[in-house]
């Protein structure tokens, strides 16, 4: 029967393999649709959804304080002008101190806020305990609204030529201050039900990466965090976000490390740098949402969702051109 053509078949026999086929193609071609259009709305739906003003931010009480790490300079700095232009009290921490307190002493003036630096160390627990216990204390008092763990570097090179310690103290940065003051701020956001941590992440925490090691799973690692606790504590009144940005324009690519490789801003398209304002500005319009996951910029989620299917030979290649 198979193979025989329709015109043959008598009269009431069913050609089955080219109803078959057909069916199968209908099947993928309706396949292909609900996996393109769900695509299509992970590219455009954090433009079409959050146009803000941010749900979290439009309830916030008079006097709330917003504490931030690394906010002597880049995407922490953007969120301290941001906040202080929405009313919120700043505590900035940070190891530069005439930065921070130029950054307070401005911040002050222009906004009638009060703003108070803070110098640590996150790679040490000392300093790390110290900030800890300013947050539970003021998270306890009602009085801590909003935690933004941004403080962060990068490194250059292959995981076995690296000093150890310097990964391990990305680790300390990025990984244990994090969770530690997320879980200093927790009780007393849970006792207010209402309050949120933003954790600044990457998108490089989506896309393992030749030179990336442990910059790139101590980012995943805050995704994954983020996600599984936001799912703990749905319907709590407190938000945990995992903010993902690509490439930005801060004063992350000037460390020594990216100057000693000859790094050129240049050497990477335009179009795939943002602002730290674009980058702010899309985590606060989502903060509140049900959507732990912001990634700022069609671009970066472009390069999330085809991330398994990019060749690690282009990744290899773009770090190659960019000297890294
Ligand atoms: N720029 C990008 O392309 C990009 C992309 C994705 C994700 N990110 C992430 O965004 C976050 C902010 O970086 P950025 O781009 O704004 O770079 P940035 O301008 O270099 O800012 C980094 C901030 O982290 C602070 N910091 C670094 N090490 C610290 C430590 N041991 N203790 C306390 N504070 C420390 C720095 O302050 P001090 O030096 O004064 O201590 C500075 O305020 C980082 O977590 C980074 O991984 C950046």
């Amino acid at each position: 029967m198979w193979g025989t053509s329709r015109r043959t078949l008598p009269a009431g026999v069913i050609p089955c393999k080219s109803d078959a086929m057909d069916m199968l193609k209908r099947l993928l071609a309706l396949l292909g649709g609900i996996v393109a259009a769900r695509a299509a709305w992970q590219l455009l739906a954090p433009e079409l959804r959050y146009k803000g003003p941010s749900p979290f931010l439009a309830g916030a009480p008079a006097r709330a304080i917003a504490l931030i790490t690394g906010a002597s300079s880049g995407i922490g700095e953007t969120f301290a002008r941001r906040l202080a232009r929405e009313g919120y009290d700043l505590v900035l921490v940070a190891r530069r101190k005439e930065r921070l307190e130029a950054l307070s002493e401005d911040l002050k003036r222009r906004y009638a806020i009060s703003a108070q630096p803070f110098t640590a160390d996150l790679t040490y627990a000392d300093d790390l305990r110290r900030v800890s216990d300013i947050v539970a204390g003021l998270s306890n008092e009602g009085q801590l609204d909003l935690l933004i763990n941004n403080a962060g570097f990068g490194t250059v090179g292959h995981f076995a030529d690296l000093p150890l310690a310097e990964q391990m103290a990305m680790n300390q940065v990025h990984i244990t201050a994090s969770v530690q003051l997320t879980r200093a701020a927790l009780p007393g956001f849970l006792r207010r039900r209402r309050g949120a941590v933003i954790n600044v992440a990457s998108i490089s925490g989506w896309t393992p990466m030749v030179g990336n090691v442990v910059y790139g799973a101590s980012k995943r690692y805050l995704i994954n965090f983020s996600q599984a606790l936001q799912a703990e504590l749905d319907g709590t009144g407190v938000f945990v976000q995992a903010l993902c940005p690509g490439l930005t324009y801060t004063e992350f690519h000037d460390a020594p490390a990216y100057r000693a490789v000859g790094f050129r801003r240049d050497s990477i398209p335009a179009f795939m740098w943002q602002t730290s304002e674009q980058v702010v500005e899309a985590s606060l319009n989502q903060l509140g949402s049900d959507d732990p996951i912001c990634i700022p910029g069609i671009h970066n989620r472009a390069v999330v969702l085809i991330s398994d299917f990019i060749p690690r030979a282009l990744f290899r290649e773009v770090r190659r051109r960019a000297g890294l």
